[in-house]
């Protein structure tokens, strides 16, 4: 079994679609291991994006996810990090195909609706920035 952490940006949260996407994975078969919701402080954004420092696009970004609550989790699923990635879809709308959750939901590369980390160093790394009480 593997685990995988994802967040739910601000704008799933102000647009109601928390339960939707909890509920593909736990249909899909992942076990809920832990979920928060929470305010991002800077630290924290600066912290989990660290390898998006310096692109043109960082500032917004951390701006972004500092702007409402998020619903934080960590997911458990065999192969759940590339599982997590399959069922989120693409970062480039036009690739995002229907049936994941960017491609079902969202027409925006900013306002994505959902993080999830992208290998298994990232989720290791991500789940104890986000869940140090899990150790
Ligand atoms: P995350 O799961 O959020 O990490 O998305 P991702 O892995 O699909 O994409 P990536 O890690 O490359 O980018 C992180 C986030 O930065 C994206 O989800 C977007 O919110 C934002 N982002 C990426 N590329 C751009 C861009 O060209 N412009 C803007 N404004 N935001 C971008
Ligand atoms: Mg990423």
């Amino acid at each position: 079994m593997e685990r995988t952490f994802i967040m739910i940006k601000p704008d799933g949260v102000k647009r109601r679609l928390v339960g939707e996407i909890l509920g593909r994975f736990e249909k899909r078969g992942f076990q809920l291991i832990a979920l928060k919701m929470l305010d991002v402080s800077r630290e924290l954004a600066e912290r989990h994006y660290e390898a998006h420092k310096g692109k043109v696009f960082y500032d917004e970004l951390l701006e972004f996810v500092t702007s409402g609550t998020v619903v934080a989790m960590v997911l458990e699923a065999e192969d759940a990090v590339k599982l997590g990635r399959r069922m989120i879809g693409a970062l480039d709308p036009s690739e995002a195909a229907p049936g994941t959750i960017r491609g079902d939901f969202t027409t925006s590369t900013r306002q994505n609706l959902i993080h999830g980390a992208d290998s298994a160093e990232a989720a290791a790394r991500e789940i104890a920035l986000w869940f140090p009480e899990l150790r």
